[in-house]
């Protein structure tokens, strides 16, 4: 099984990214950091305790409270329109008995990473803060992780929160940055992948007539987080054919990198400007001048990896 640490602002499509980490019998989870993003930090890590005891995985998984806020910047406040009042599309689910971690996200991703050597796959579907802060704290993480899956950017898409920048790089430009430029090797899963696969209502109708009995009430939190997603996007993005699987992308191209197509590409983050700060500018000149090599996504097999996403979920992935 593949050691995984995932840092997540939860969120519906993290809570979905972590229902499908918990569930594939591929990865053991070591930890997941929930920090600032779709919602403050405290809320983050109280969304997923409450996910990590819905999806009841077996082992015990430490949550551990992130960043607040961006390295330089303040915080713009939660994403409401798209995540609900509460994060989680304002389904209710039972207060945790599970108590958040008290250890530091940069010493527990130094500890781990030290503990277990070129083991440890880091999945993030946040803003890039705690991997800065724990690259600032231990630059030997650079070497020690395994790999580094990011979902963000957008390369050849236009953006999510400006014309050409997407949510987690816009939400703490200078943390993408500073991961980036310090060459740490990267695989970015950016929105031009992650718009390709939308959930909808009809795999819902699949994921329910296949699942385990004793998935039945994962089947239908996840209808309830889609409902109000697929009404928030239509709303705010006029997407009304299916609702993007950005985070859950991002997990399984860690578990599985034949979902993705890729490119090596030098890319540069720009931190300025009132529409630009985040861009993750590719530089596809003939000799590249900026940026650094990241291991880029161009296409992804979307059918297999909504098929699988509902098959993990529904308990059937041998079949
Ligand atoms: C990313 O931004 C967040 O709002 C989502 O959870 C996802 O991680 C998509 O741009
Ligand atoms: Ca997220």
């Amino acid at each position: 099984r593949k050691r995984v640490i995932l840092d997540v602002d939860t969120g519906i499509d993290d809570a979905l990214a972590i229902l499908y980490l918990l569930k594939s019998k591929e990865a053991h989870v070591e930890g997941i950091i929930a920090g600032f993003g779709n919602v403050d930090a405290e809320l983050a890590a109280e969304n997923t305790l409450k996910i990590v005891e819905l999806a009841d995985c077996g082992y015990d998984v430490p949550v551990l409270v992130g960043a607040k806020g961006p390295l330089v910047r303040a915080w713009k406040g939660p994403v409401t329109h798209i995540h609900g009042a509460n994060g989680i599309g304002n389904v209710e689910l039972p207060k945790p008995k599970q108590a958040v971690s008290e250890e530091h996200p940069s010493v527990f991703l130094s500890r781990l990473a030290n503990t277990y050597p070129g083991e440890i796959t880091l999945v993030t579907v946040g803003r890039m803060t705690n991997l800065a802060n724990a690259l600032a704290h231990d630059p030997s993480l650079k070497e020690k992780l395994k790999e580094v899956v990011v979902m963000g950017g957008a390369i050849r898409v236009p953006g999510n929160v400006t014309p050409v920048v997407e949510a987690n790089m816009g939400g703490d430009p200078e943390a993408a940055y500073f991961v980036v430029e310090s060459g740490m090797p990267l695989t970015l899963v950016s929105l031009d992948v992650t718009m390709k696969t939308r959930l909808t209502l009809a795999h819902l109708d699949v994921l329910e007539r296949i699942a385990e009995p004793d998935r039945s009430q994962i089947a239908r939190t996840v209808r309830e987080l889609l409902t109000f997603r697929l009404e928030a996007y239509a709303k705010s993005n006029g997407i009304t054919d299916g609702s993007p699987l950005h985070d859950p992308l991002a997990v399984a191209v860690a578990l599985d990198p034949t979902l993705v197509e890729t490119e090596q590409l030098h890319v540069a983050i720009e931190c300025k400007g009132s529409v630009s700060a985040g861009a993750t500018i590719a530089d596809m000149r003939a000799v590249p001048r900026v940026g650094k090599v990241l291991t880029t996504c161009h296409s992804v097999d979307a059918e297999r990896f909504i098929k699988r996403f509902v098959a993990v979920l529904a308990g059937r992935d041998e079949e």
